[in-house]
């Protein structure tokens, strides 16, 4: 398995083998699990070539603290790949070679997908996204790029800057992989104490219930249940519960039944910060 580390070097490789069925690409921070592997696996069956790229990127982290706490597993993500194909390109640039001397966001229109929920709370977070996941995608120049849907808002946004780019890649979102237990994989899940990670379960186990709950309930009504479900539980600190239209990302205001509705949760389990989300209709 190739593990490249510049962008000349990954463009040599590239531009020298051929790309049959297409390329596909992972862009991922690394630490990577199961839910990575999903990514992954897809990826190896709709195209001929792919490249996984591990980059912790900086200026999506509007913390500086978890930024340095994001864990970094490099050799781990390395065998794990390894178990699935030693066909898979790596690509692990420094952030020099990324940002070279000036580390800043571009400044991204996105119909308003990036003011609510993770970007009302976490600032900046999708210029920065914005602005790595562009520039992997020029450079690597994939047919198809990889997201998950644990980052549904995430997938929206690449969705929405692709489209007013004008770049020509086909963005597919990938479903949530969860654990037994349903908490959805995260890299986060690492810092969670053996018993946080128990009590975190309580996340995904509130969203089907919520999402029951839709079935015959006002989206309001379901939200007042959803805070004061979690105001019973010590451990847990619900950050935000929003539904919202599945395309837009504007808070439902009535239901409508042509529409899409999904239900979004940040939450603190300690200092660990969580989000999932689930389909409601
Ligand atoms: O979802 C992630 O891991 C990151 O936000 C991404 C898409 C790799 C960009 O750094």
């Amino acid at each position: 398995m190739l593990l490249l580390k510049t962008r000349k070097d990954l463009i040599s490789v590239l531009s020298s083998q051929s790309k049959g069925k297409g390329l596909g690409l992972v862009p991922t921070m690394g630490a990577l699990h199961q839910g990575h592997m999903a990514l992954v696996k897809r990826a190896l069956e709709e195209n001929d070539q792919v490249v996984v790229s591990i980059f912790v990127n900086p200026t999506q982290f509007n913390n500086a603290e978890d930024l340095k706490k994001y864990p970094k597993t490099i050799q781990a993500d390395r065998a794990l790949l390894g178990q699935i194909s030693d066909e898979i390109i790596i690509f692990a640039p420094s952030i020099k070679e990324i940002y070279s001397t000036h580390v800043h966001s571009n400044s991204y229109d996105l119909d308003g997908l990036d003011r609510v929920m993770e970007g009302a709370f976490r600032e900046g977070h999708f210029n920065g996204v914005g602005t790595i996941v562009e520039a992997l995608l020029n450079l690597v120049k994939p047919d198809r790029a990889y997201f998950g849907e644990k980052d549904f808002q995430q997938l929206q946004i690449v969705r929405k800057l692709v489209e007013n780019r004008h770049i020509p890649v086909e963005i597919i979102g990938c479903p949530i992989v969860r654990e037994p237990s349903g908490l959805a994989l995260s890299s986060r899940n690492t810092r969670l104490s053996k018993q946080l990670r128990e009590e975190a379960a309580f996340i995904y186990k509130t969203l089907r219930m919520a999402k029951d709950k839709f079935g015959t309930e006002s989206a309001q009504r379901v939200t007042e249940w959803v805070k004061s479900q979690f105001n019973e539980r010590p451990q847990l600190t619900l950050e935000y519960i929003e539904i919202t239209d599945e395309a837009t990302l504007t808070p439902i205001q009535r239901k409508q039944k042509n529409k899409k509705y999904r239900a979004f949760v940040a939450v603190y389990a300690g200092e660990v910060r969580l989000i999932d989300n689930i389909a409601l209709n």
